[in-house]
């Protein structure tokens, strides 16, 4: 009899394990189906959402800054390379690359561009210098009879930006050197850099070892605007 007993009882604890098992490995799964279901729709909810998505890329362009003051040191060639590589992997519509990009570190002719803009904007402050003593001052030109050079241009700088940023080194566009290298008797400077006419001088673009860390100017994003 009690050997009876003992074995319908290990049979019904058998039979409980058994049903157990069940349920835990039905609600195990039906767990991971759940959490599988949701990662895949937050992941498509983000990609629409304002949610912060954090990596390397977006961080290099949220630190970027325009740096308004440069150690004297010169960039590395290596450092350089990388850069203007980058540069002219940019887009550009049909492939047209219609810039043409001139590095200049030649000390004379860094003064020379300086004093001429001091030259024409009366400045008359010693210290003064457009590109903030930035030892390199990459100059980018556009093909006048290209009609999408602007923005290709545009694109190869932005390129030029971010590669340094990412290389620890930092730029600023100097938009006001345009001025100044198509000006009617700038043929000497256009000369220096060996530019074609068919192409006008869009803005420099100072490149250094940054001195300083400047904050993020404000953004106005009520200018972006989703049409749903
Ligand atoms: C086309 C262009 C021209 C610019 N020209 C100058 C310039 O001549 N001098 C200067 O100090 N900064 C110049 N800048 C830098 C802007 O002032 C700067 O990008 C803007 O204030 C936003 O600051 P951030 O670059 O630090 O985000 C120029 C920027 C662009 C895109």
């Amino acid at each position: 009899m009690n050997y009876l007993k003992i074995s319908y009882l290990c049979r019904e604890v058998y039979n409980k394990k058994k049903t157990i098992m069940k349920v835990f490995c039905v609600s195990l799964l039906t767990f991971i189906a759940v959490a599988c279901c949701n990662q895949q729709t937050e992941n498509q909810s983000n990609a629409v959402s304002s949610s912060p998505q954090k990596n390397e890329v977006v961080e290099n362009i949220l630190n970027r800054r325009s740096i308004r003051s440069y150690k004297s040191e010169q960039v590395a060639q290596a450092q350089l390379d990388t850069i203007i590589n980058c540069a002219i992997n940019a887009p550009s519509a049909v492939n047209r690359q219609p810039w043409e990009v001139r590095v200049v570190q030649h000390a004379d002719l860094l003064k020379k561009i300086n004093d001429r803009v001091k030259t024409k904007s009366n400045n008359t402050k010693e210290d003064y210098s457009v590109f903030y003593n930035a030892p390199t001052l990459i100059i980018v030109a556009r093909d006048k009879q290209n009609n999408y050079s602007a923005s290709d241009c545009g694109m190869l700088a932005q390129n030029i930006l971010l590669s340094a940023e990412s290389l620890g080194l930092g730029t600023c566009v100097i938009g006001s050197l345009a001025g100044v290298f198509n000006d009617s008797d700038s043929g000497d400077l256009l000369k220096a850099i060996k530019l074609p006419d068919t192409h006008e001088v869009i803005y420099g673009i100072a490149l250094g070892y940054k001195n300083e860390t400047p904050d993020a100017k404000p953004r106005e994003k009520a200018k972006v605007q989703f049409i749903r």
